[in-house]
């Protein structure tokens, strides 16, 4: 391997001291303690698992944490009214409706319910078009951590050619805005682009969101590209049991990347951290109070 690992389980441990410290001087200066409530609807074992370390890491760094469970067959209406009385609760900076929702409940309507100023996933109508026209906004957590990782590995991206692979809401489409403002040169590949290995090919930074195991082989990374793998894949091993990987193939990719991240421990935890860096921003602008520097976009 010759490509530089970037340490996302060590970088999430310092986004989320840089949250603390923050958290415990709004708490001695303005008396004020950032809440997020999230909420999770049926019984998705692996959205349990997300909920429940969300609640875990807010709590360590010193946030008021609320959890609200509901039964798979909640009504859609019950789900908006919840969703108005958070908005409307001064304790609350952050919500977070946990997804995939049930099939009976519009996901859309639940999402564009959220007060956009407490919308710390990023996914309201109006933060997605804040942030497609450089205004500030509440940015997805997943594609922030990319960025942070991004910004400390190179400094200044400007000028960049970044390939962002996969064009979903949560992760290609805000990352490839984010690149923009940062003043990438952007591409968004997805299963239709012709010659993808050419394109790729031509990429600085690669930014895997497809969701394919090992999709992306080393022969398609410019020798030196910074590689930001955030497939999670669990796959079968030869010698029984499973394991996780990236969209990348990791081994070959690393040696030609100048850097990659890896999976576990690469973009993975960076995403709750930014969900609390998020939690924070809000409440500092809820305040009026000064952004943390360095927790945002
Ligand atoms: N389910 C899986 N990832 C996420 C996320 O980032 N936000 C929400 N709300 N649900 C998810």
């Amino acid at each position: 391997m010759t490509a530089t690992r970037i340490d996302g389980k060590a970088f999430a441990a310092t986004v989320r001291a840089k949250v603390a410290t923050h958290v415990s001087h709004l708490k001695e200066t303005h008396d004020l303690t950032p809440g997020l409530a999230v909420v999770l609807v049926g019984e998705d074992p692996a959205s349990q698992v997300y909920v429940r370390s969300k609640g875990k890491q807010t709590v360590e760094v010193g946030m008021h944490s609320v959890e609200h469970k509901l039964d798979a067959d909640t009504p859609e209406a019950d789900l908006l009214a919840l969703v108005e009385t958070l908005n409307q609760d001064p304790a609350i900076h952050g919500i977070l409706v946990q997804l995939p929702l049930p099939d009976h409940v519009n996901a859309d309507k639940v999402i564009n319910a959220i007060d956009p100023a407490k919308d710390v996933d990023g996914f309201h109508i109006s933060n997605v078009g804040l942030l497609g026209t450089g205004q500030k906004s509440m940015v997805p957590c997943t594609p922030l951590g990319c960025l942070m990782m991004l910004r400390d590995h190179h400094g200044s991206l400007s000028g960049l050619n970044a390939v962002v692979l996969g064009r979903s809401n949560i992760v290609g489409k805000p990352m490839a805005q984010l690149l923009l403002g940062d003043s990438c040169t952007v591409t968004i590949a997805h299963s239709r682009t012709k010659d993808l290995p050419e394109v790729v090919r031509g990429a600085d930074i690669v930014v895997a969101a497809v969701g394919r195991p090992q999709m992306v082989p080393g022969d398609w990374i410019k020798p030196g590209a910074t590689v930001i793998d955030v497939g999670i894949n669990r796959i079968e091993k030869p010698e029984g049991g499973t394991r996780l990987v990236g969209d990348c193939d990791f081994d070959s990719c690393a040696e030609v990347a100048g850097a990659i991240t890896p999976v576990p421990g690469g973009v993975g935890p960076m995403t709750i951290a930014c969900l609390l860096a998020n939690t924070l921003t809000a409440c500092c602008r809820a305040h009026g109070l000064p952004e943390p520097e360095g927790l945002t976009a």
